[in-house]
């Protein structure tokens, strides 16, 4: 039985008085919770803040993308081992937000998964269609080529302790969410393409899904087979949602 994942993404959103707040509400109900990993991923800035916040509770620590190099002359870049040095346990690479307005490709992606993985970071590989492609049928071979990208990168044995992140881009801060049924087709289609190559990896990693989750719809979501939690973004931002999400995954 895999253990579920909901892991919060604040994207660029957050102060140091908003964070203190937010994870002081959090703390307690978080370390109540049952059978489900919680993450947080706050901008690079807010990291060591939320780290200490976290501290000695059962809040893990994400990073919400990471250099494909190690340490060195790369302007603006955070290597995976800082991240490490950080507290960070997750990192999510490929954010659709990262694919489509920062221009990063698959290939791109695939050398960030390689560098979190290499410094010990859990990689939340991030991956699904565009509206467009979804209307044309592509769906699936949208998400075989980023999954591939990886793959042949990685191999197949490099996803064994990662989590993949299926999330439409046109639902995505939109209040559109995927059907669960449209989502569990998904990550079905994922897993089957994993299975090919890995039973065993194939069973073991989790899959979440991402594209406006809210407190409503989280359960339903959940309770698909091959969904095994959420990347949350406008909605962790406030405890009360994401605690209601949280629990709709234990
Ligand atoms: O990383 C999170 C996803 O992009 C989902 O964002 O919940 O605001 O739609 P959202």
């Amino acid at each position: 039985m895999r253990k579920p994942l909901v892991a919060g993404n604040w994207k660029s959103n957050g102060s140091y008085a908003a964070n203190q707040t937010l994870i002081t509400d959090l703390m307690g109900p978080v370390g109540e919770l049952g059978r489900v990993d919680v993450a947080i991923c706050p901008p690079f800035v807010y990291l060591d803040q939320v780290a200490k916040l976290c501290h000695g509770g059962s809040i893990a620590l994400g990073a919400q993308d990471v250099s494909d190099q190690d340490r060195g002359a790369y302007t603006g870049e955070v290597a995976a081992d800082m991240l490490r040095e950080m507290g960070c346990t997750y990192v999510i690479v490929g954010h659709s937000e990262r694919r489509t307005l920062y221009g990063e490709d698959d290939t791109f992606t695939a050398r960030k998964f390689a560098a979190a993985r290499q410094h010990g970071l859990i990689p939340i590989l991030c991956v699904g269609e565009q509206f467009w492609e979804r209307e044309e049928g592509i769906t699936e071979s949208v998400v075989a080529r980023q999954l591939d990208a990886v793959l042949a990168l990685e191999g197949i044995e490099a996803l064994a302790e990662a989590v993949i992140a299926y999330e439409p881009v046109w639902a995505i801060g939109t209040g559109k969410t995927a059907t669960p049924q449209q989502a569990q087709a998904v990550h079905a289609f994922i897993r089957t393409r994993l299975e090919h190559q890995n039973p065993a990896v194939a069973q073991k990693i989790r899959i979440v899904y991402g594209g406006s989750v809210k407190a409503d719809n989280a359960a339903e979501l959940f309770t698909q087979p091959d969904i095994d939690g959420g990347l949350i973004g406008g909605a962790s931002l406030k405890a009360s949602d994401f605690l209601a999400i949280c629990k709709a995954a234990e």
